[in-house]
């Protein structure tokens, strides 16, 4: 179990080579895959943590049978058709993506299913998975007048539609995939913008009826899913961190191996150099349609930039937010409103977390204005949010001096192993 507090001794450089856990993304929706496939699947290196466990916990109580063993997961299911209705609620915990992709997942059936979360989740939008789905003929609806959760969902039938979402989102997307799979006739989802297209790849690769009319357009036909192996590539946005971790603790150097290299999860890296980073990315592979390889990381001194939160920055920017802070000049975030319905509001909290460590910090109605200097050591929060817990620790650890973080039990729905990957590379 993960204590509740982190101390960190910082000051010191991260050297070595690691494999970072399982892309979180690919996890959850291989497990979906999985649970509509009819024979055995087979996912390694699955991502750890709260998030992805639920969604794994998710597919037994629909009738999938789930057996883990160390670095392997094997769902094995009987098709679209044998999912069973719950016998319970579906509790979704802290994860957001969970909670909307099930939605689709659930639309349409012949039975009634209801999901909850946690206390954040509760706050966190949910009308922008509610409002399409209906317009596929679904029974949905949420608290608030069909905005937050509980979701209950109730048994109705599916016809395609040209649907448009209000934002971009991947999340989004995937649910009305999963429920155009089932629905009579042809989907259509058409975006404000691009979101992550892990779904269309994987299905893709698998034989599904999903294709990519273009960068905002994904059709989907009825069709079913047949059981795949994969090898979970590492996850970008956790890798983020340790990135950013070596570029601002001098001395580092640090190779982060078997990352996913799919362009809308590693814009973050772009970033980053436009700050003067050094990072190398060497490509050597491909996992069912996702690019695979290393990230070679040296610290370097870091200039402030502007950076515009696009989809596929929006887990990255307490990271980026942490770069800015021991950058040379200001670093301006902005266009980032979405991150005030994360799982906290991260433009309030990475004020008040980075103004705790001597930086100065102003938040914007849509982002952030950091004046890069000196952090000192101190004590920080939190604030329940994995990432704002992350982003506390890579702060903590370039400064010297003892630094604590409260609330790190957080960090378990993402990445529960940092604080042993971090002491492994810093040799505490
Ligand atoms: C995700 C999409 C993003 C991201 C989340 C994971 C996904 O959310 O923030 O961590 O797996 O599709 P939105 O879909 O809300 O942008």
């Amino acid at each position: 179990m993960t204590t509740d507090e982190l101390v960190v001794h910082g000051g010191r450089p991260l050297r070595g080579r690691l494999r970072v856990p399982g892309d979180k993304g690919i996890s959850h929706r291989a497990l979906l895959a999985g649970a509509l496939a009819d024979g055995v699947t087979t996912i390694d290196h699955l991502a750890p943590g709260d998030d992805v466990a639920r969604t794994a916990g998710a597919i037994e109580a629909l009738g999938a049978r789930v057996e883990r063993e160390p670095d392997r997961v094997v769902v094995n299911a009987r098709g679209d058709h044998s999912l069973q209705e719950p016998a319970e609620e579906i509790d979704c915990g802290n994860s957001g993506t969970t909670m909307r992709m099930l939605a689709g997942l659930l639309a349409g059936r012949s039975f009634r299913s209801v999901l909850t979360g946690d206390e954040s989740l509760t706050r966190r939008p949910m009308g922008r998975v509610i409002r399409p789905l209906r317009a596929l003929g679904a029974h949905i609806d949420g608290a608030d007048d069909g905005t937050r959760a509980p979701l209950v969902i109730e048994p109705s039938e599916l016809h395609g539609a040209r649907v448009a979402l209000d934002v971009a989102s991947g999340q989004v997307k995937t649910a009305l995939i999963l429920a155009g799979l089932r629905a009579h006739g042809t989907t259509e989802i058409v975006e404000p913008a691009p979101s992550r297209d892990h779904t269309e790849r994987l299905f893709a690769a698998i034989g599904a009826p999903v294709e990519r009319v273009d960068d905002r357009t994904t059709r989907v036909r009825a069709g079913v899913l047949h059981p795949f192996e994969l090898d979970v590539p590492g996850d970008p946005s956790s890798a983020a961190f340790l990135v950013v971790a070596a570029l601002i603790s001098p001395g580092s150097e640090l190779v982060l191996e078997d990352v996913l290299l799919n362009p809308g999860r590693v814009a973050f890296v772009e970033i980053l150099r436009a700050m003067g980073a050094h990072i190398g990315v060497r490509p050597h592979g491909e996992r069912l349609g996702e690019p695979v390889g290393d990230l070679e990381i040296r610290s370097s001194p870091l200039h402030g930039a502007t950076i515009h939160c696009t989809e596929p920055i929006v887990d990255e920017v307490p990271a980026l937010a942490v770069a800015g802070a021991f950058a040379d000049g200001i670093t301006e975030i902005r266009d980032a409103a979405e991150l005030r319905v994360k799982e906290s509001d991260r433009i309030a909290t990475l004020e008040q977390e980075l103004t705790e460590l001597g930086v100065g910090i102003e938040a914007t109605r849509d982002g952030l204005l950091i004046r890069g200097g000196q952090p000192r050591p101190s004590t920080l929060k939190s604030h329940g949010d994995h990432r704002i817990a992350l982003a506390a620790a890579v702060a903590a650890n370039a400064v010297a001096g003892e630094s604590r973080i409260r609330g790190w039990k957080s960090v378990e729905v993402s990445y529960p192993g940092f604080a042993a990957d971090l002491a492994s590379l810093t040799q505490q």
